[in-house]
């Protein structure tokens, strides 16, 4: 990468933690109190105020400084100019369930692509006081210290996490057979309840291995930025190259990967776990 480009997307970060800022001081001041909860399109997929005030600040602070740029946010869709070169990727609360019950995992998640690349990306838990961060070939780190995926080496000794999509009374493709079997063969799994919180753990070491369907780009894209830059591997399910728009990660410190992608496919589906309407 040459030195403009470095300092270019240095400045793009600084944007995207001043925008992670702004849409935190949201989160934590209505922290704890009474909120206005809508629900979305299906049973448990919920909308505060808090998810629409925080986008708003995020979005306000991007346009300020990138007026040009194209913005993808959850709540309002694409907003302002269609530019490919530079797209935002926005997840104004991440973990909005965790959030509505008091449940300190939750983040604004900022990720931002240049021409098609995942350049940039910021997830900030303002409850705990984690920012995580990083741009491309700048290295990652939490609350500015580098981090690091782990180095377990075996999946009998992994910590993996994973979590269920809205529509999982839907479909018999909910991820509890894969939840059960994975739960039976490593330390454990854990459903933390925040896909950007849950890719920036892992990156930081505290997980070992991270796979989920059912995901939109704006759950993923930050996350993503930060373990590749932390030295983690993300791919499809079945090892071929991971598509943001398909839904589905597979995301390990490396050394896990093969192992935890061959358990997936090897999960037995039992009727047992078909609990689907
Ligand atoms: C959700 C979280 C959760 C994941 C869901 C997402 P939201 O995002 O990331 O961990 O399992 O699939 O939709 O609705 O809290 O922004
Ligand atoms: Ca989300
Ligand atoms: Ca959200």
């Amino acid at each position: 990468m040459s030195e403009t480009s470095t300092s270019l997307i240095s400045t793009y970060l600084d944007i995207a933690l001043l925008a992670a800022r702004a849409g935190g001081t949201v989160l934590s001041s209505y922290w704890g109190k009474q909120l206005a909860i809508a629900q979305k399109g299906r049973s448990g997929d919920l909308v505060t105020e808090v998810d629409k005030k925080s986008e708003q600040e995020i979005i306000t602070v991007i346009k300020r400084h990138c007026p040009d740029h194209g913005i993808l946010a959850e709540e309002s869709g694409i907003n302002g100019s269609q530019n490919h070169q530079y797209q935002w990727i926005i997840d104004p609360l991440d973990g909005t369930t965790n959030y509505a019950h008091g449940y300190p995992q939750a983040a604004v998640s900022i990720g931002l692509t240049i021409n098609g690349v995942p350049s940039v990306g910021v997830v900030y838990n303002p409850m705990k006081d984690e920012l995580w961060s990083a741009a491309k070939g700048l290295g990652a780190t939490l609350n500015n210290q580098k981090i690091r995926v782990s180095t377990t080496d075996h999946l009998e000794d992994t910590l993996l996490v994973t979590g269920f999509a809205y529509d999982r009374r839907e479909t018999p493709d909910n991820n509890y057979a894969e939840f059960c079997y994975l739960t039976h063969l490593t330390q454990g799994v854990r459903r933390a309840g925040s896909a950007s919180l849950d890719l920036c753990e892992l990156a930081g070491g505290r997980l070992d291995g991270y796979w989920e369907r059912g995901l939109k780009p704006w759950d993923l894209l930050a996350g993503v930025v930060i373990l590749k830059e932390a030295g983690g591997k993300i791919t499809a399910y079945d090892g071929t190259e991971f598509d943001i728009d398909s839904g589905r990660i597979l995301a390990t410190n490396g050394i896990i990967h093969l192992a935890l992608m061959e358990a997936l496919k090897n999960t037995p589906h039992s009727p047992a776990f078909s609990f689907h309407n």
